[in-house]
């Protein structure tokens, strides 16, 4: 048998820099973005990071057929995980610097029958997470500083990417902050099989080709 494994590209989108008032202006803003694989809901505290946006309440009030996933940038995520779970989430991504009890958290949503994925900050070394590695169903590597989309990509953190990705061939890695057709080449060389964008495929003309060629780039 050959040794060659071929990860599929999958292409999330991020609403966070959509200007909304309630959730069906984000409902008809992903009917255009249908050839995503997900929409990714950025949930900010204030705490976590300094801005505040949506909670569990528009991820539930969401309609689309898109699988949702969900990124707690939040202060201690284990107190809010299950209001997400039954607001119909997919997986869940909290950040390792929040969060006291990884493990025992990333059991309880995978218990849940829900994915669980481990977020860091760009500056976050990976041997924060090494030991919860092998449990993890998704890491999730940032590329900006959380807390606010469209920021430019700072490549450093793709080291990261290209470690976890020698170790664990068939891991799910996501990249987050920053992505756009010019650099989402040199992301998926690193080692990532999910991108992360939202600025770019919504401020583009033609957000459907946007995500087609983040997906093909
Ligand atoms: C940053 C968020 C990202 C980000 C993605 O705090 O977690 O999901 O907003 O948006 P762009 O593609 O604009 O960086
Ligand atoms: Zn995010």
């Amino acid at each position: 048998m050959c040794g060659v494994v071929i990860l599929i590209i999958q292409v999330g989108v991020s609403i966070l820099s959509l200007d909304y008032k309630d959730a069906s202006v984000i409902d008809q803003a992903l009917m255009r973005v249908s050839n995503a694989n997900f929409v990714h809901f950025d949930i900010m505290d204030g705490r976590f990071v300094p801005e505040k946006s949506f909670d569990y309440k528009l991820v539930k009030q969401v309609k689309t057929n898109l699988k949702k996933i969900v990124h707690l940038m939040v202060k201690q995520p284990g107190n809010v995980v299950d209001k997400y779970i039954r607001a119909g989430a997919d997986t869940i991504l909290f950040h390792v610097e929040a969060t006291r009890g990884v493990k025992k958290l990333v059991r309880h949503i995978k218990e849940k029958g829900v994915k669980a994925g481990i977020a860091l900050n760009p500056e976050t070394p990976l041997k924060k997470i090494e030991n919860y590695l092998p449990d993890v169903d998704v890491v999730l590597v940032m590329t900006v500083k959380p807390g606010r989309g469209g920021q430019k990509m700072l490549k450093t953190p793709l080291r990261k990417v290209r470690s976890v990705r020698k170790k664990y061939p068939l891991k799910d890695i996501a990249v987050d902050g920053g992505i756009n057709a010019g650099n989402a080449h040199e992301v998926i060389e690193a080692g990532a099989n999910i991108l992360v964008s939202g600025s770019y495929v919504f401020n583009s003309d033609n957000p459907k080709l946007a995500i087609d060629l983040l997906r093909n780039a």
